[in-house]
């Protein structure tokens, strides 16, 4: 058997607020733009130069998908196993440019692609591929109504830069903390600063990846001097991380301080509360300090690492009941 790898991307539009995707067609045979890696490219650059040459077509990638798709066939009689890491990219463009490796194409909703898809494996994923798309819609919504917060309070106090939670919509994980700091206002990313990089750290040594989890707090916006949100700015944005939350639905959420773990939980004390679960409705809710505090005292960066630990281990405890179910 022949080993054969590349990258691709389901290309989606917007049309009359229903999402389709877009299929390259090779005589009766629906395709996605897809191809092989070229010498030193990365999953990523190869998905982006496959959609660029075979559709030319403007798209912007979607954070946070990546969806790996093992397919066998056979060539001149050998068996190939195929692993293709497949992308997920929007555009606003109808029209494409096909390349000479294809004959036409077609924009198809999910029931139209379920039906006209052969490929088992690629059907498999259709699902998840809509539904990423449908969530990933409606965030966009939710935080374009809450980045618009500014313009509509008249005593708005915090920073006008929105910082939106950055990871993916599948994740399961999500940290949560209090609210962006400057570093975060100004490269309007979660966690960038002085108390991400250590969070970065804490993270590497309990072998959590940060690219596997959703990054945000409880406000999104910066409050200048980095003072403590007020209850009032706590409350006003407190709806928008609610709908972020039921988007995401997050196995575990990492409560950071006493902001997030009141917050979420009611539960002030993080000096004698950190180290626990709470379950609730299905999801684990891990308290633990914020990584501020940990920078300003060596004692609690040896009790967030070592929760952090407890955390690794109920992740992979709970990964093995599962695997064995
Ligand atoms: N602290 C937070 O609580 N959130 C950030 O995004 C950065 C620092």
């Amino acid at each position: 058997m022949k080993f054969e790898f590349s990258a691709g991307a389901f290309v989606y539009r917007i049309e009359n607020g229903h999402a389709l995707l877009l299929f390259l067609k090779r005589g009766n045979d629906y395709d996605t733009p897809k191809g092989h890696f070229e010498k030193g490219e990365r999953a990523e650059e190869t998905a982006r130069r496959e959609v660029r040459e075979e559709t030319g077509l403007s798209v912007s990638f979607v954070p946070g998908f990546l969806k790996t798709v093992k397919m066998f066939f056979y060539r001149n009689k050998e068996k190939i196993m195929k692993t293709v890491k497949f992308f997920l990219a929007e555009t606003d463009e109808k029209r494409i440019k096909i390349s000479h490796e294809h004959t036409g194409y077609e924009w198809l909703s999910m029931d139209q692609a379920m039906e006209k898809i052969k490929y088992k494996n690629i059907k498999d994923v259709l699902p998840e591929v809509f539904d990423y798309i449908h969530r990933y819609e409606k965030i966009k919504e939710i935080n374009k109504e809450y980045a618009g917060l500014p313009k509509k309070e008249k005593w708005w106090n915090l920073s006008r830069t929105f910082v939106p939670g950055e990871g993916s919509l599948s994740a399961e994980i999500m940290l949560l903390g209090q609210a962006p700091g400057a570093n975060e206002d100004m490269q309007r990313r979660p966690f960038v600063g002085r108390s991400g990089q250590l969070l970065d750290r804490i993270l590497k040594a309990s072998r959590i990846k940060r690219n596997e989890a959703y990054i945000t707090s409880v406000v999104q916006f910066f409050p200048p001097k980095n003072r403590m949100p007020t209850r009032d700015e706590i409350n006003l944005c407190a709806p928008f991380l609610k709908m972020q939350m039921e988007l995401i639905k997050p196995k575990y959420v990492v409560l950071l301080g006493n902001v997030a773990s009141t917050e979420v939980l009611g539960i002030g004390n993080i000096t004698k509360m950190h180290g626990k679960t709470v379950e609730k409705n299905g999801t684990k809710y891990f308290l633990t300090f914020h990584p501020a505090a940990a920078l300003r005292f060596k004692s609690i960066l040896k009790l967030m690492l070592s929760d952090f630990r407890e955390l690794s281990l109920l992740i992979t405890k709970d990964a093995g009941n599962t695997t064995a179910q």
